[in-house]
């Protein structure tokens, strides 16, 4: 049998509440398939561990993580502890520059069972994915403050883009495009405004669209872009878009399905030469942590998502089915409109799952 072996980090705040009903699932899904994994978690990447320690991570997690076949990560981020930025510096953002996932996969989907705030939308009228850039662009932390302290302060903050960065992003979103039906880019672009990083942005999405004649490119200000999320989500199939913005969409196109508590997310080094990494698309969620009310979907998708790029299609396949079933049958957390609990979602999934693929005892 082949046997993967992934880490599991909870991180912070409903990490800790969802990474359980992830494993759950995945546990369930070996049962069924020709598979097995062996989890190793980890309790660092985590603010409490920087609080007992004076840093996120051991100096060595490179090393660590580098021996898994991939990252099954809940949130990180606790600023009542610790600022966000030192939190997520020293955690999920290096993972993704050190193991260089430069694409985050994010779908957006609306389910049947979870209301949409968007009036008259159903099933298959939403249902897009953003490819987000997820090394470089806007996140970065060069610049610095001048006459800090005085009211002359004066803050400069980098981007960086780079050939490499933005051709191989455009370049997966486009590839992915054409093997899709309706084969259409949109790429998210604000070059009216953003004098040179986004005008140039604009010719990279050019010369790639030119590599893929059999799709259509439709570059869009962010501003339109993120009114026609809310306005023709039918629009949109694959949405190509650098750090920030693909960030933001992130978050809106989630919010147009119901709630951001399904969104899962992928961050790929397709390469393969580093693990990739599966996590919620949302955060630690600190006004809902304790409560055991949190969507444990995103993370459940998001191992979904991670048996698919370890070559287990099958089993993703079925995962989706279970949550799918769930969704229009099953409980439902307070943020889609029931009242049932972390676990009561879980086991819904874990059991719809055994249903779907009988399980050996
Ligand atoms: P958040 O995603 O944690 O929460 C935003 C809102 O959505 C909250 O009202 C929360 O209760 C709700 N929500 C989020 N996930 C939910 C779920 N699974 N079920 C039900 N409701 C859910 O965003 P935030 O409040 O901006 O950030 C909180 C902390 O998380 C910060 O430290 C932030 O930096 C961090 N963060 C981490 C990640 C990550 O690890 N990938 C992502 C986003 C935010
Ligand atoms: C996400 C999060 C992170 C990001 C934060 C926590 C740094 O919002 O994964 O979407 O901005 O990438
Ligand atoms: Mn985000």
């Amino acid at each position: 049998k082949k046997t993967y072996r992934i880490a599991s980090i909870p991180g912070d705040g409903i990490g800790k509440e969802v990474m359980p009903e992830g494993l759950r699932v995945l546990k369930a899904a070996t049962k069924a398939f020709e598979f097995e994994i062996e989890f190793v978690q980890f309790d660092w990447a985590s603010c409490d561990y920087y609080v007992s320690s004076g840093s996120m991570m051991p100096s060595d997690w490179k090393q660590i993580l580098s021996g898994f076949d991939a990252i099954y990560f809940g949130a990180v981020g606790w600023p009542a502890l610790v600022p966000d930025h030192v939190s997520l510096w020293g955690s999920l953002l290096k993972f993704r520059r050190e193991f260089d996932q430069y694409i985050n996969y994010r779908p957006v989907r609306l389910f049947e069972g979870v209301p949409s705030p968007l009036a008259g939308r159903k099933v298959g009228d939403i249902d897009y994915v953003v490819i987000r850039e997820n090394t470089e662009g806007e996140y970065t932390s060069l610049g610095g403050i001048m006459f800090e302290g005085t009211d002359r302060e004066v803050v400069v903050q980098e981007s960086v883009f780079s050939r490499h960065g933005a051709d191989r992003l455009l370049r997966y979103a486009f590839d992915l495009a054409s093997k899709r039906a309706r084969k259409h880019v949109t790429v998210a672009t604000k070059s009216n405004g953003i004098a040179v990083s986004m005008p140039w942005w604009d010719k990279r999405a050019d010369a790639i669209a030119g590599e893929f004649p059999d799709v259509v490119l439709d570059k869009q200000h962010i501003d339109i872009l993120t009114a026609r999320f809310v306005l023709q989500p039918g629009r949109f199939d694959v949405v190509a878009a650098t750090n920030l913005f693909g960030d933001i969409l992130s978050d809106l196109g989630p919010a147009t399905t119901g709630t951001i508590g399904l969104a899962p997310s992928a961050n790929l080094n397709p390469e393969r030469l580093f693990p990739s990494l599966f996590e919620p698309v949302h955060g630690s969620a600190p006004d809902i942590y304790g409560k055991n009310i949190a969507n444990p979907i995103a993370m459940i998708w998001s191992g979904a998502l991670m048996l698919d790029f370890l070559g287990e299609k099958a089993a993703h396949d079925q995962i989706v089915g279970a949550i799918e079933e769930a969704l229009r049958t099953g409980p439902r957390t307070p943020d889609m409109g029931g009242n049932a609990s972390t676990q009561d979602v879980g086991a819904a999934i874990t059991q719809l799952l055994q249903i779907r693929t009988p399980q050996p005892d």
